[in-house]
């Protein structure tokens, strides 16, 4: 049996990535990987730990980040302010025994280096890619501009993940003029812990849509 590598992106930074992509490593029961963390929170905690806490995976299944930046902007801004240089080829999903889920950072044409954004990155890699986005006003047009960039480099979209309250026309309309699966919506939600954002991705998605 093969385990799906699954990349998760989205149409801007602070939309939800992080936390669809712990329920979707919870569900898969997958291991976790962000290659890039730019920005720290004051404890020096990123990504990683926010998936620790909601997916409900043992630490073990938290892999290292390839690169830890302290400043919080885009990765190749904030690899210059610390002095060091990001190799877009030494990104390379690690093996693991089981599913495993990578988060960008940002949306998909935030540089990794000067000359390399992520969505070069992912072309490279050509796993299957969810954009996640938000159902609010202006998200028709991110999320149509984020499917024509992957979409011109390569990148296998898998579908396309709303974070927010539902908003039927504008999901539909993303998912019929973007050609896109719609796979699925996570409402936000009051109380963001591993048991309820557990419960509101099985009620919003289907874990065989990720996995077939
Ligand atoms: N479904 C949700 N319910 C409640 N709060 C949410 C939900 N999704 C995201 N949030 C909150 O919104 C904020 C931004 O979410 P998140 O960190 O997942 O964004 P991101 O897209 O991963 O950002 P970045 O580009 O920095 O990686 C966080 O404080 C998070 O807890
Ligand atoms: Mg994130």
């Amino acid at each position: 049996m093969t385990h799906p590598c699954i990349v998760v992106t989205g149409t801007d930074t602070g939309i939800g990535k992080t936390v669809f992509a712990a329920a979707l490593t919870g569900a898969l029961g997958a291991h976790y990987w962000k290659p890039v963390q730019a920005g720290l929170e004051p404890d020096g905690s990123g990504d990683a730990d926010a998936v620790a806490r909601l997916s409900g995976r043992p630490r073990a299944a938290i892999l290292p980040e390839a690169w830890r930046l302290a400043t919080p902007c885009s990765p190749h801004r904030a690899a210059e302010i610390d002095g060091v240089a990001i190799d877009p080829d030494a990104l390379v999903p690690p093996m693991v025994d089981g599913p495993l889920v990578i988060e960008g950072a940002g949306g998909v044409l935030v540089p990794v280096t000067r000359s390399t954004t992520y969505a070069d990155v992912f072309a490279r890699w050509a796993l299957p890619t969810v954009l996640v986005a938000r159902t609010e006003l202006g998200t028709i047009n991110h999320s149509l501009l984020s499917l024509e960039a992957l979409r011109s480099r390569g990148v296998p979209v898998l579908g396309i993940a709303f974070v927010g309250e539902a908003n039927p026309d504008t999901e539909r309309t993303i998912a019929e003029m973007g050609t896109v699966k719609h796979l699925g919506r996570l409402p936000r939600l009051p109380q963001l812990d591993a048991a309820t954002l557990a419960a509101a991705f099985a009620a919003g998605f289907q874990p065989k849509d990720f996995t077939a």
